[in-house]
Formats: structure tokens, sequence, C-alpha cells
């Protein structure tokens, strides 16, 4: 009979030097690092010093900037170690090309579809951080995940929670999901002052510490409206089956809604190494040094409905996912270009959701995406689209 320890898994980590890559590695470390785990890639951007740090403190057998300018930079600070180094698309195409058994995708932004898609079509198991895999691309994405075989593991932390109360052989009894929201900075703020948000007001997230972006996209639900439609291709829902329910504590990360009228719920500190232990050990549960929640401390969980008037952002995902085809990625791209126009001062908080509809509106003519092509199309148009109608207002 054979002995030994069995092979350690080979994991790569798009977009590691970032808030959710960060974390990655410390769970990593947490669970054995080298010991129990090979990295094949490691991927940054602009952050060179932390990706070659990581890369020579895992082992990493190669590390990529997604920048082709820092190519010479990264390749100095790897010299001497034999990791290979690789820059630009072409690069994170070549990360996508090695072995791995696990990939987390966390990467920001559209930058992160092809490579996580190829990763996909390959087989490995894909733990998903990034959003716009599946609010652009989501019914391309999950075509790749079948053709390969291998799993998805929701990391957003609402979606994770999702996955792990989510009963697999009582599919037919599941009525809705619930996404839990904390209601950001302007939970209680009324229309008027919502119209005089500014961007130092909108990036104060109360519960979670997150980049400028992704905190004025939680201010403004829009990170929530992309949530759902994440959640309607994770979890092959219709989009009247998604709930979205205020919860200041963000202490329940979601819930699943059954045909007996229970409901399942998973709690947590907000802490996404929980999020990415599981998706990592799935299915045993790992052992992580997360803040434990002290109920007694805690006292209380508060619920309530959000206002779609002040958050018009949930509407747009309902019209977008009932609509479907492409209107996730135009959605996706026009709230880019929209969200951009607001940390520049050039448009007001609530004007994002007005542009962002006025560009869905526009462009519901697209047809379905047949191929990737088609969905960077689609998020061109959009955001051509959002720039002109911005532009007209402003001279108008
Ligand atoms: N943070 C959270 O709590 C959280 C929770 C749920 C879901 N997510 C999702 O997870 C994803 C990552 O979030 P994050 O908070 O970790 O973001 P982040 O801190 O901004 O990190 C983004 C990562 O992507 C890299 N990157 C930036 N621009 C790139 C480009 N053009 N091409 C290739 N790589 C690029 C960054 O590299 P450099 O740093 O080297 O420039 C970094 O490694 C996002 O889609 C986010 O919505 C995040």
């Amino acid at each position: 009979m054979m002995t030994g320890n069995p092979a350690p898994r080979r994991l790569s980590i798009f977009g590691s030097t970032g808030s959710i890559g960060r974390n990655t590695l410390d769970v990593v470390d947490h669970l054995g690092g080298r010991e129990n785990f090979e990295i094949s890639v490691l991927t940054g951007n602009g952050n060179v010093e932390l990706l070659a740090r990581q890369a020579r403190s895992f082992g990493a057998r190669m590390a990529v900037t997604a920048n082709d300018r820092h190519y010479q930079s990264l390749k100095n600070e790897l010299s001497g170690s034999g990791i290979t180094v690789a820059a630009g698309k072409s690069g994170l195409m070549e990360a996508a090309d090695r072995e791995a058994d696990w990939v987390m995708a966390a990467i920001v932004g559209t930058a992160g579809l092809a490579p996580t898609l190829a990763a996909a079509r390959r087989g490995a198991d894909i733990a998903l951080a990034n959003k716009e895999c599946l609010v652009s691309a989501g019914d391309l994405f999950i075509k790749s995940i079948h053709e390969g075989g291998g799993r998805l593991l929701p990391v957003d932390s609402e979606h994770n929670a999702i996955f792990q109360v989510l009963e697999e052989n009582q599919r037919h009894a599941i009525e809705r999901v619930i996404l839990t929201a904390s209601g950001g900075p302007f939970r209680t703020a009324s229309l008027e002052e919502m119209a005089g948000v500014t961007v130092e007001t909108a990036r104060a997230h109360p519960n979670w510490s997150m980049g400028l972006k992704i905190s004025i996209d939680s201010a403004s639900m829009f990170n929530k409206a992309l949530e759902m439609i994440e959640a309607r291709h994770l979890f092959g829902l219709k989009p009247e089956q998604i709930e979205v329910i205020f919860h200041p504590q963000s202490i329940i990360h979601s819930m699943v809604g059954y045909s007996d009228g229970s409901v399942l719920a998973q709690l947590g500190t907000p802490d996404m190494r929980t999020a990415i232990g599981y998706a990592l050990s799935f299915p045993p549960r790992p052992n992580l040094p997360v803040e434990r929640l002290d109920f007694a401390r805690l006292a209380r969980l508060d619920f309530e409905a959000p206002d779609e008037r002040r958050f018009p952002a949930l509407r747009l995902a309902r019209l977008a996912m009932t609509r479907g085809g492409v209107q996730g990625a135009v959605l996706n791209g026009a709230k880019e270009v929209a969200l951009e126009a607001f940390i520049e001062r050039r448009l007001s908080f609530l004007a994002m959701a007005d542009i962002t509809e006025r560009v869905m509106d526009d462009l519901a003519h697209l047809p379905p995406a047949s191929a990737m092509d088609d969905v960077f199309v689609a998020d061109r148009l959009a955001r051509q689209r959002a720039a002109e109608l911005m532009k007209l207002d402003a001279a108008g």
C-alpha cells in the first residue's frame, strides 16, 4: 500500500496584492502555507514590490504584473529567485494557462474577465471574488465552468453565506434568497440629503474596510445591485426570488428561505477570511483566527426594507435581470463611468443611477453575448454612451 502525504494543492491567486488577495495569502499561511500548498501563480498590477515579496515568501512558480511597464522592475525584484516573470494581458493569460487546482479570482474590474474564464475552462476550481465575471458575462462564465468541470466557489461574503446554507438536495424547495446590506452611510438619509453627498461622506463604510470605488458602490447600493445579478447566475434564480434587506450590523451575511417557512442564515463577524477559508477548504471547515461572535455583547440585530427611491440601483439590477442578455455588462460599464465622474466631482451622487438607467434603455436592443467579444463590445458601448449623455447634460 502506498503511504505518505498527499501532494500539496496548487493554488493561483489573481490579484494577490489587493485586499482579497492579501487576505487569501493570510488564510493560506494559517492553513499550513508551503507545507500544504504550492503557489503556482501570483498576479498584481501596480504594487510590484509587494507582489515580489509575496512571490518569494510563498515560493510562487510565476509572478505576473498586469502592467507591461512594470515588467522590468518585477524582473529586477525577483532576479536570482528562479521565479518566472511575465507582464500585460498576455502575461495574465499565461497565468491562467498554468496548472492550478484552485484559482482565487480577485482582480478588480473587467481586467479579471478573460483570465478567470480561461482558468475556468481549464477545469480549475474558481473561488470567485471578482464580480464582473458574473455581472457582465454570467451565461458565458457559467458555461465555461461546466465545460471545464471545476467548481465555482463564491467568495463575496453574501454569496458565500448563501452557498453555506443552500441545501443542494433541496433545490426544489428554495423560495428565495435574502441578501443583506448594511445600508451604508446613507441608510437613514433623506432624498434631499443624498442629493448633496460628497466623495468623502460616501467612502465612509460603517462596517467593512474597503477600497474607494467599492465603498462608494456600497453607499449607492450599486454594489448590492451587482450582487443581485451575481446571485441570479450563481444559484440559478429567477429575479423575483432575490430580495435585499438592510441589516446595519452586518452580522447575518445572507439567508435562504425554503418552502416550509424555514430561513437559514449564515452569521459571523465581518472578516473576509471566513468566506475565503470556506472556499479554500470546502467542504471541510478550516480553523481560522477570526473574531468569534459574542451574542450577549451584540444584543440585537435590526432589519429594514430598502427605499428604492433613494437607492434606485436595486431597481436597475432587477431591470437588468429581467431584460437579460448583456444588460448586466451595460449596467456595469455605465455605472463605472458615472462612478469615475462622481469621484472627479463632475456628477452628483444620485445622478449615477440616472445616467446608468438611460444607458441601459438606449442599449436595450443589444443581442445576447455568444462570445466574450460581445461582452466587451457591450461594455465599451455603455461606457461611450454614458460619457456622451454626461456631456450632453453638462452642455444643456
Ligand atoms: N475587498 C472586499 O472585501 C471584497 C469583498 C467581496 C468582493 N470583492 C471583489 O473582489 C475583487 C477584488 O477586490 P479587492 O478589494 O481585493 O480590490 P483591490 O484591493 O483594489 O485589489 C485589486 C487587485 O487587482 C489588481 N489590479 C488592479 N487593476 C488591474 C488591472 N487593470 N489588471 C489586472 N489586475 C489589476 C490589483 O493590483 P495592484 O494592487 O498591484 O495594483 C490588486 O491585486 C473586486 O471585484 C471586488 O468587487 C471584494
